[in-house]
């Protein structure tokens, strides 16, 4: 008898899949920092890695695997083939090439379109029921690509968007104001990258609107010129770049984030990229970020926001470009 059998006495089956499985594909710095953020925060306990560099993959899941003691002991598997990621509730894309220093995240999309016409079936094949949460670059249009290539409901496909934008403007307004960034509301949508929309109109702290106190508030009218927030919020990544070649903890974070609201099916609203046809006058078929409601089935509502006549004139812009990269795209 082994000292397993003599010490243990089992008394039911081994539990196949927990219900919360999360698959990450692709392990670079923003898979590992997604994968570090879902095990330290709890949001699964069974975790699947994929990536093409099978000795990468060893390495990195010995690694968390032996950080068991200090989280909640999740299974952890990583493997080139698909089929561990078999039975998930959310599959995460972050596979890629990601920027070089100075190159926009559009220029990064027929290299990653191809990527993700690999991934994708793959996914669906081995997880029918999935929700997919596309993170690469550019991500709009990559979670259109997504879209397209699964075959699966718009709910259940969306991307990471703006959700890091907003956070990195609800960081730079606490700093401005000297509360807690969780305390500041303002949303950034529309696309995640240097068309990207800050909401002046709504920006508030308890509900007090800052356009009510500043009239002149994100205008070049503005004394204070809190437009450069929305500036630094757009040059954050390049920054980032520049100094360290590759962004990661803030989106290990927030993608932590949205797979929580995922998981325990929360309908905490976050700015994420959706399907946008038909919202605020967009008649072409592209993915923008907006105010979205995360359940157990992906997005449950979208938020209708007032906007002002500007802050819909650049959504517009934004969803013009997304249409015209998606025009030349070959998938
Ligand atoms: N949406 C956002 O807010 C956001 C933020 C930061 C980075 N990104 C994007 O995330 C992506 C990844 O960035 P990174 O810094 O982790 O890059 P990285 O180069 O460190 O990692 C990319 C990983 O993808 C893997 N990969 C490539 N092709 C693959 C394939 N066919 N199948 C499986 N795996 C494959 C590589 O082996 C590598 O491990 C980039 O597109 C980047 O622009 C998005």
């Amino acid at each position: 008898m082994s000292t397993k059998d003599a010490l243990l006495a089992s008394v039911s089956e081994p539990v196949v899949s927990s219900g919360n499985k999360i698959s990450v594909v692709g392990i670079g710095q923003v898979g590992m920092a997604c994968a570090f953020s879902i095990l330290t925060q709890n949001v699964s306990t069974d975790l699947a890695l994929v990536d093409c560099v099978a000795e990468k993959l060893q390495g990195e899941l010995l690694d968390l695997q032996h950080g068991s003691c200090f989280t909640k002991n999740a299974k952890i598997q990583a493997s080139t083939d698909y089929s561990v990621t078999s039975g998930s509730r959310l599959c995460i894309v972050t596979a890629g090439a990601r920027q070089r220093e100075g190159e926009s995240r559009l220029n990064l999309v027929q290299r990653n379109t191809d990527i993700l016409k690999f991934i994708i079936p793959q996914l669906v094949e081995h997880s029918p029921n999935t929700i997919l949460l596309i993170v690469s670059n550019p991500v709009d249009i990559l979670t259109y690509v997504a879209w397209k290539i699964s075959g699966l409901p718009k709910h259940r496909v969306f991307g990471s968007g703006t959700n890091l934008d907003s956070a990195r403007f609800r960081f730079l307004m606490s700093q401005r104001l000297g509360v807690a960034p969780t305390s500041c509301h303002g949303w950034i949508i529309g696309e995640h990258g240097d068309s990207s929309v800050a909401v002046w109109s709504g920006i508030n702290i308890a509900g007090v609107n800052l356009r009510k106190i500043n009239p002149a508030i994100g205008t070049e009218d503005d004394p204070e010129e809190w437009s450069k927030v929305h500036r630094q919020v757009i040059d954050s990544a390049y920054e980032i770049i520049k100094l360290k070649g590759y962004t990661s903890w803030a989106i290990g974070l927030s993608v932590a984030a949205l797979a929580s609201s995922i998981i325990s099916n929360s309908r905490k609203i976050h700015a994420v990229s959706v399907s946008v046809k038909g919202r605020h006058g967009i008649e072409d078929d592209v993915y923008l970020s907006l105010p979205a409601a995360l359940g157990e089935d992906g997005i449950s509502d979208i938020v209708n926001q007032s906007l002002t006549d500007e802050e819909l004139e650049r959504l517009h812009k934004s969803a013009r470009i997304m249409q015209e990269v998606q025009e030349n795209l070959q998938f």
